[in-house]
């Protein structure tokens, strides 16, 4: 008897069975996915290794024991959120009637104004219930709101950061400064309140250069004190009256101080992700001019609670 037919077909079967399951189903599941992140920018890469030398920097703090006085983590105890107007759209007439409706304190010039240029808030520290209500009720105006999402927290109002920290802030610090007592400032996010490696040496140098009443020691060591060669050097500390080294002297940084101000630069939180909404305040551009942009409608936030 011939069987050829028949152990084709199984064969056949069971190949093909194991071909719709192993790269049939997983294309249909998976071969449209797009690479995820948690950030709400995509084209961002957070969090990023930094430089060698803000690495040997985070060295340079830990032997100096900066973590006695400084904490690096913002706390957040919730969120507020603002209403904007991004765009007023071309019924104004309705436009003002509702914002009349939504704010009813303001007076009619003072909704015309507000028309005039977007971006403009209209309901500010308001809950999130009462931030969608208005939002629902510009929507038949053709005008554009959006809710900003705004962190709070006694952290964040001494302008300590923008939002949280969370793990992911620290995933290249080895080992992690966190801290536990607060003589001075958090850092968490000094980068970005104070970007000028100038202010941080002369801060190290003599902090009482850049803040009068500083009670932060000064860190001479980090510093040489050499004779003005032919040529006073280009990277020496310009200091003036009282902080002046004798004459004929100059104060230079030395690589230390290098890395350990590389490394405060580099101490930033401010990218937004999603374990921690917020809103980017965007700069007050022109919404005049056409949308030349190709960026997805949905406001800068990446807000999950509803
Ligand atoms: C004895 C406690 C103490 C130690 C140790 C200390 N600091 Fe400070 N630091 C302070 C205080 C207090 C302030 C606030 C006054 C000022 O700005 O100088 C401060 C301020 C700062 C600021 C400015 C922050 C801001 O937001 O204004 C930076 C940056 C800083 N310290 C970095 C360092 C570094 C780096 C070290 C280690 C080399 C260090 N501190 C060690 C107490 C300390």
């Amino acid at each position: 008897m011939n069987h050829s037919p028949l152990i084709f077909l199984g064969v056949f079967f069971a190949l093909a069975l194991s071909w719709f399951g192993l790269v049939f189903e997983p294309q249909l599941q998976l071969g449209n996915a797009q690479p995820t992140t948690n950030l709400v920018n995509l084209g961002q890469l957070y969090p990023q290794m930094p430089p060698g030398q803000a690495r040997q920097g985070l060295d340079v703090y830990r032997s100096l024991g900066c973590a006695a006085c400084h904490s690096q983590q913002i706390g957040q105890t919730g969120r507020t959120y603002d209403v904007a107007l991004t765009d007023a759209g071309t019924n104004r007439s309705a436009v003002v009637d509702t914002l009349l409706k939504v704010k009813p304190d303001a007076t009619a010039i003072e909704a015309q104004r507000l028309l005039e240029k977007p971006p403009a808030t209209i309901l500010k520290d308001v809950t999130r219930a009462a931030a969608d209500a208005a939002v629902a009720k510009f929507e038949p105006t053709g005008a554009k709101v959006e809710v900003r999402v705004i962190p709070t927290g006694p952290d964040i109002a001494r302008g300590w950061g923008k939002r949280r920290s969370v793990a992911e802030d620290f995933l290249f610090d080895q080992p992690v400064m966190l801290g536990s007592q607060r003589i001075g400032p958090d850092l968490a996010d000094v980068g970005s309140r104070l970007p000028v490696a100038n202010w941080h040496l002369l801060h190290l140098y003599n902090p009482q250069i850049v803040v009068s009443k500083s009670v932060m020691p000064p860190y001479r060591f980090l510093f040489e004190k050499r004779k003005i060669g032919r040529e006073p050097s280009p990277d020496a500390l310009k200091l003036a009256g009282k902080f002046a080294p004798e004459s004929g002297c100059e104060i230079v940084p030395t690589d230390e101080a290098r890395q350990l101000v590389a490394y405060l630069l580099g101490l930033r939180a401010d990218t937004v992700i999603f374990e921690t909404p917020m809103t980017v305040a965007t700069a007050n551009v022109s919404t005049n001019a056409p949308a030349a942009t190709n960026a997805p409608a949905a406001p800068p936030t990446n807000s999950v609670a509803k």
